[in-house]
């Protein structure tokens, strides 16, 4: 792994220098990767094993920051988290106690996920503490959906300056609710806090990704009674105990999609091992419609999905991001970068978050071709029409990339800008590499097998993992 070591001096407003790779754009990515659990079902799972009586056991858990996160905060209230090896953890809440606010606050700010905690500690403990949260900056990402839930559930949220004190002095119990939007995380907040209520809760306009599908099958697994009815409307009654569980989550399908989005915009051909069809129907539609190839291996064990570009020009697209079954919004941000490669004019319409095109600011500095509109450009207007937020892009392509330097914004808008450098001519410097260890495992040896040429700083620091193994914080 070499790359022209590059010449530009370092602009004091980037972040550390230390967490940067060097990128050598230009080479088709070929080869195979692997995608394990998904992120964001294994990190809920974590918490679910909260709520058991006996010990859990979690199959094929990524080595992913976001899973070191929750793995400490679950260590603070207690639970002793082990790694066997290969992906498996067993978590064992026997002894579940009281973390401590100052120790809780360390992890302020790194993931969302502590919201989730509300309904297990307080059926476990009666009160829960959850720090500022973090997560990607990509809207305004509030909690009142939770907070309401909770609230018609029997808490009470008090605001203190280190974060929220929530109680249940009277217990939990069932109750009927309906969110204002198809949240996951709220509709996961109420899965995690129904299961163990007193009585019957019925959520109306749930959200039904394949995440909570799988979270919903987990909690069945420890003994909880819920029902998924048509038109979003969830069931669930409260059952007075639950046991652990053993779980194979879902494959990652917003890992597989980005690397098949790479293999588009880098005119190359990967498979993407553990990829699952069903996930990704949506997905696999649109990719074919920009003129993106794919073939799907069924093999339980060994199975996943091919992409690959078949050469020539790719074809524009119109389309808008939206809940399951629509185009998730996660797919977004790694496709712009292959659209900005097709032939005509794409248009794209985010209508889950209100800021999740920041990112294309950086493609355009690469010399993209894309216009951001605060009006909807789609078939449906959108809760965002009227803000004025900047969720509608137009994309103007094929344009030539050419390297820059890239300070990634999140997650998937940070695998969007390592794309976007190795579809461009030239030398990229892509800063704030630690972010896309929260979600993508082994991100550098999966470039390296796909024939990148990447290197720098990041890549000697242990920030960035070259291999698969045992989880560090779970050891
Ligand atoms: C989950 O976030 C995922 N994160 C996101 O993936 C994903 O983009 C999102 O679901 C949608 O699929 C995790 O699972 C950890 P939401 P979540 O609640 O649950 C609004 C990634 O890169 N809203 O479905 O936080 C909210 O602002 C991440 O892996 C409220 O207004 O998303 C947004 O506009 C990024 N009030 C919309 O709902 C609330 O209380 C959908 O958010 C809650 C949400």
């Amino acid at each position: 792994m070499s790359a022209e070591p590059s010449a530009r001096s370092f602009d004091s407003s980037y972040p550390d220098p230390g967490d940067m790779l060097v990128v050598r754009g230009g080479t088709p990515l070929c080869g195979e990767i692997r995608v394990r659990g998904a992120k964001n079902l294994v990190s809920k799972a974590m918490v679910a094993a909260l709520l058991g009586s006996t010990p859990s056991t979690l199959y094929d858990v990524p080595a992913i920051r976001d899973v070191e996160v929750v793995t400490g905060l679950l260590r603070l209230h207690g639970v002793r988290v082990e790694s066997l090896g290969d992906g498996r953890l067993v978590l064992d809440p026997a002894n579940v106690e009281t973390a401590d606010v100052e120790e809780l606050n360390v992890h302020a700010g790194a993931s969302r996920i502590p919201i989730l905690f509300c309904g297990p500690l307080l059926h476990r403990l009666g009160r829960a503490f959850i720090p500022d949260l973090g997560g990607c900056r990509i809207g305004g990402r509030p909690i009142d959906f939770h907070l309401d839930a909770l609230r018609e559930m029997g808490a009470v949220v008090d605001k203190t300056p280190d974060g929220l004190v929530i109680t249940a002095p009277d217990g939990l119990h069932g109750t009927t609710l309906r969110l204002p939007y198809p949240s996951v995380g709220a509709t996961e907040q109420v899965l995690l806090t129904a299961v163990l209520a007193d009585g019957i809760t019925e959520l109306h306009n749930a959200a039904v990704e394949p995440e909570i599908t799988d979270l919903i099958a987990l909690l069945q697994k420890m003994g909880a009674l819920i029902t998924a009815h048509t038109d979003r409307l969830l069931r669930i009654e409260g059952v007075p105990a639950l046991r652990g569980y053993a779980h194979r989550p879902l494959p990652d399908r917003l890992e597989a999609a980005s690397w098949a989005c790479a293999a588009l915009a880098t005119r190359g051909d990967v498979l993407v091992r553990g990829a699952r069809q069903a996930d990704l129907m949506t997905f696999l539609n649109v990719y074919r419609a920009v003129g993106g190839e794919f073939e799907v291996d069924d093999d339980p064990v060994d199975g996943g999905i091919r992409f690959w570009h078949p050469g020539g020009d790719l074809g524009a697209v119109a389309l808008e991001t939206d809940v399951h079954p629509g185009f998730m919004t996660d797919w977004q941000q790694p496709l712009v970068v292959a659209l900005t490669q097709a032939r005509g004019l794409s248009i794209v319409h985010e209508t889950v978050y209100e800021n999740r095109l920041g990112f294309t600011d950086a493609l355009v500095t690469m010399g993209a071709t894309i216009q951001v509109y605060s009006a909807c450009l789609g078939a449906t207007p959108c809760r965002f029409g009227h803000g004025g937020y900047r969720h509608s892009a137009v994309i103007s392509g094929p344009s030539k990339l050419q390297g820059n330097d890239l300070v990634i914004p999140d997650l998937r808008g940070g695998f969007s800008h390592f794309i976007a450098a190795l579809a461009a001519e030239g030398t990229s410097r892509v800063f704030g590499v630690h972010l896309i260890d929260r979600g993508y495992e082994d991100f550098g040896a999966k470039l390296a097998a796909l024939g990148a040429t990447v290197d720098g700083p990041a890549y000697e620091r242990a920030g960035l993992r070259l291999a698969g193994g045992p989880l560090e914080a779970a050891r």
